[in-house]
């Protein structure tokens, strides 16, 4: 209790709390509940780079936020950057982390040529099952065990609940996910976690519709072991009533769930969730802290940060990770989508690598219960 107090003490006086009194480390404080992970890039796991001792002080899993997606890992026929992804799962070997692959099949960040015939044209339904095929053996060769978990497929439903138009589903219909998953199952070793992953699974009918796929999947003796909820929040949305309703619809189905790319959005944005493509200008109305959040502010963000863990907490038993997207404010992600220039705070460490008030706030919550 002493050491939170300090914290808060020292952290109200604006003090750097962690270099005087050092509080438990995020990814102690829940030992027993979850996983804590960030998503980093190459250069993170370098001792130079400003976030790699947060890194190795405060999380147990990491996720790569680009590295092993298609397109910069595999941009062109034959061509792997296997030097960066090497490097990633060497450092996560080398301390011990649960390391998660991102992402196998996405419409996203996938190049061209995969979904092309050589008129280009589309890739007929054997060529792109085949190039799947490839690049999960790939993968399984040199990465394979040292792989937690794969998110097999990023994305692939709405928020109505209906399939996605992709060039994955032109081409391969409503069979797409059931032929990602049988890839994943028969290339890659059985230690590896399979998940689906997705954002806005607070909308029912989507939650719903990757229910039903879930049991799909299953009914062909197909592995589906955990749901990745991307958990892109806000400061309002979704609520902590919709959130849980969510988590307990994927408990019913009998499935784990990770939380695999949590920030929590205190700038305006008329976008929910993550679609990449949605963008807006910038302009002084949806940039509206520059210089710094205002206390009000902070003070809202913090408690929301210790009202989702608490949720989470309560649900340990479900949840096996909990991953932010990005270590520091300053790699986030939301400093350019929708908008691009923004100075935004949706992490619990701030520009300078210190623990912003939302850090107290969640490590209160198992300093409070048992
Ligand atoms: C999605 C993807 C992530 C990342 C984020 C934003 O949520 O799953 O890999 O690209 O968008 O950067």
């Amino acid at each position: 209790m002493k050491t939170y107090l300090c914290l808060a003490v020292s952290l109200l006086a604006g003090g750097s709390a962690f270099a005087i009194e050092p509080a438990p480390a995020l990814k102690d404080a829940f030992a027993k509940d979850f996983r804590i992970g960030a998503a980093i890039s190459a250069g993170m796991t370098k001792p130079g780079h400003p976030a790699y001792a947060l890194l190795l002080q405060q999380f147990n899993s990491i996720t790569p936020a680009n590295l092993l997606k298609w397109g910069p890992y595999n941009p062109k026929p034959g061509v792997f950057n296997e030097e960066a992804a090497e490097t990633y799962f060497a450092f996560g070997q080398a301390h011990g982390m649960y390391t998660v692959g991102h992402t196998l099949f996405w419409h996203q960040q996938t190049p061209p040529w995969v979904f092309q015939n050589e008129n280009g044209g589309d890739a007929s339904r054997a060529q792109l099952l085949q190039r799947m095929r490839e690049r999960v053996n790939h993968l399984a060769k040199l990465y394979g065990t040292r792989t937690a978990a794969w998110d097999v497929v990023n994305e692939a439903f709405l928020d109505d609940g209906t399939l996605r138009v992709s060039p994955f589903t032109r081409i391969l219909g409503d069979d797409f996910l059931p032929e990602a998953f049988r890839i994943a199952q028969e290339e890659l070793p059985s230690s590896v976690t399979f998940l689906y992953n997705d954002y806005n699974l607070e909308a029912p009918a989507k939650v719903q519709a990757v229910v039903r796929e879930i049991g799909k999947l299953r009914s062909l003796g197909l592995r589906v072991d955990a749901v990745g909820n991307q958990a892109h929040w806000r400061l309002e949305s979704p609520t902590i009533a919709e959130i849980e309703a969510s988590l307990l619809a994927l408990k019913a189905a009998n499935v784990k769930v990770h939380y695999t790319e949590l920030d929590i959005e205190v700038l305006p944005r008329a976008v929910s969730g993550a679609e990449i493509t949605a963008r807006a200008a910038l302009t002084a109305d949806n940039n509206p802290y520059p210089n710094g959040l205002p206390p009000a502010v902070q003070e809202k963000l913090a408690q929301r940060y210790a009202a989702i863990f608490a949720l989470f907490h309560k649900h340990a038993d479900v949840i096996e990770r909990v991953t932010f997207w990005g270590v520091t404010d300053a790699d986030s992600w939301l400093n350019n989508w929708p908008v691009r220039g923004r100075t935004n705070y949706p992490l619990l460490f701030d520009r300078a690598g210190q623990p912003k008030p939302g850090l107290e706030a969640v490590l209160g919550v198992v300093a409070k219960q048992p």
